[in-house]
């Protein structure tokens, strides 16, 4: 078969290698956009008089034929086509005949390709930006009921001072919110049409890139025709932006994950997004949680490998820029259906407030609240920590808590001590009390709350 860049070939081409080369079978995927972008280009070639609007009216009839087949999936892929550009330039040849030619006047598949993909990233992002919001509005949704659900929190996953099980969740939120910032301002640079810079170095006709770039929604125009046809930064940060999103997720995930063992038991996962084990009958799994966790691992790889193969390309276009694709395509699917799959599995959870709060009364995460105790008495903070440090380590060797000694054991640690240290050191009191600016306060996450329900709301 003939080639539609066959001109200057002598040798057929042979099967295997065409197969090697082509990209029709993953970048069929962008047959919308790559249509789209030709409708508008050859309504530009019409307006511009590089070609009469008869010849515009017969493409474009077949190019939106082409459109209704590829949404019913009608069309016929060829491999030695190569690609989803050469594929619809012959499709349409074939409906429209020779005059289907001239589409690609004052057009390169560099500047095709890049306008593709530049669609799809500007769609895929801002699918992405309304997966986020919906996940942060479930965790919102679950914070407001439970700002005074207690539970240990951790560092260094040790036992460290209690919080509102609401103020952790916010913290989802939050970094969900720059995640969504992240994106949103990575559109500026998607939002830009490399169309009309042809193979790297414009075109002689009299082409007009504004009409083309407003028809297809984008802000504005490459101010240079090289960098627009070799510019994959769009896709890196496309992925940048994903792998930190997955990175987020994966943090959740890990907790979803202990939280609903039985050494935790702080949630159960609702049946929907849990697996019972082929064996063992007991068993229900975080399945899903797992699988965003490990999904991770090929988000970051698809923006590796994305770096180090752009990384020696001289200008302009490169074959090797087709490889950019499948990893920005599997990426979109990815962390697309994670985001999907937690606002779901967050908002079907079932959270165990007992559980959580009877954890915070059998360990010694209220011992920051006997040292300010001290401190707030007057006591230096540091020597303060020094007592509390001896009385955790007399409960240890007693087999107690800090609430189970008598006063007469504090006092003799410390005379500062009073009766009203057995309410300091209830974890409900310790937590209602950290209102500082940003705290888990039931105060200040009050506040959070309504800021975060502000944030949300504006957009
Ligand atoms: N399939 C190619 C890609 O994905 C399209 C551009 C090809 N351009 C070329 N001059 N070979 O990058």
């Amino acid at each position: 078969m003939t080639k539609l860049w066959g001109g200057r070939f002598t040798k057929e081409a042979q099967a295997w290698v065409d197969a090697f080369g082509a990209s029709i079978p993953f970048d069929q995927k962008l047959v919308i956009e790559d249509i789209e972008g030709s409708k508008a280009h050859v309504e530009m070639l019409a307006t511009t008089g590089v070609i009469t609007e008869e010849e515009q009216a017969e493409i474009t009839q077949g190019l939106n034929e082409l459109l209704q087949e590829a949404a019913e999936g009608k069309l016929a892929y060829k491999v030695e086509n190569e690609d989803i550009h050469l594929n619809l330039e012959q499709l349409l040849i074939e409906k429209v005949g020779p005059v289907g030619g001239k589409l690609h006047t004052g057009r390169s598949r560099n500047d095709q390709v890049a306008l593709d993909m530049h669609l799809y990233i500007k769609k895929q992002t801002e699918d992405m930006m309304s997966n986020i919001h919906r996940l942060q509005q479930v965790l919102v949704e679950q914070a407001e009921a439970h700002v005074e659900t207690i539970f240990p929190g951790y560092t260094h996953l040790q036992r460290a001072q209690p919080v509102s099980f609401a103020h952790h969740l916010l913290a989802y939120v939050w970094m969900l919110e720059r995640d969504y910032q992240r994106l949103n301002d990575s559109l500026k640079r998607v939002n830009v049409s490399p169309l009309g810079s042809g193979a790297l170095a414009g075109t002689t006709f009299p082409i007009d890139r504004k009409q083309t770039a407003e028809a297809l929604g984008f802000a504005d125009v490459y101010a240079n025709s090289m960098d627009a046809v070799s510019d994959r930064d769009f896709v890196l940060e496309f992925l940048s932006a994903s792998s930190v999103i997955m990175m987020h997720l994966s943090r959740l995930s890990e907790e979803m994950i202990l939280w609903s063992s039985e050494e935790f038991n702080f949630i159960e996962l609702d049946d929907t997004f849990a697996t019972g084990s082929s064996i063992m009958p007991q068993k229900k799994n975080p399945d899903m949680a797992e699988l965003v966790r490990g999904k991770t691992g090929r988000v970051y790889g698809s923006l590796m490998s994305l770096l180090t193969m752009l990384k020696g390309l001289p200008l302009a276009y490169n074959k090797d820029m087709q490889e950019d694709k499948e990893g920005a395509f599997d990426t979109a699917v990815t962390v697309n259906g994670s985001l999907q799959i937690f606002a779901g599995m967050i908002e079907t959870m079932h959270v165990k407030t007992e559980q959580m709060s009877s954890s915070t009364q059998q360990d010694f995460s209220n011992a920051t609240e006997v040292a300010d105790y001290l401190a707030a008495k007057g006591m230096p903070f540091r020597e303060a920590h020094e007592v509390v440090g001896k009385l955790v380590l007399h409960c240890i060797h007693e087999g107690c808590y800090l609430k189970d000694l008598s006063m007469s054991v504090y006092q003799s640690a410390s005379e500062l001590f009073s009766e009203d240290i057995y309410e300091v050191i209830d974890p409900h009191f310790a937590v209602a009390r950290r209102n500082s600016e940003g705290g888990t306060g039931f105060q200040e996450v009050r506040e959070a709350l309504k800021l975060a329900g502000n944030v949300l709301a504006e957009k």
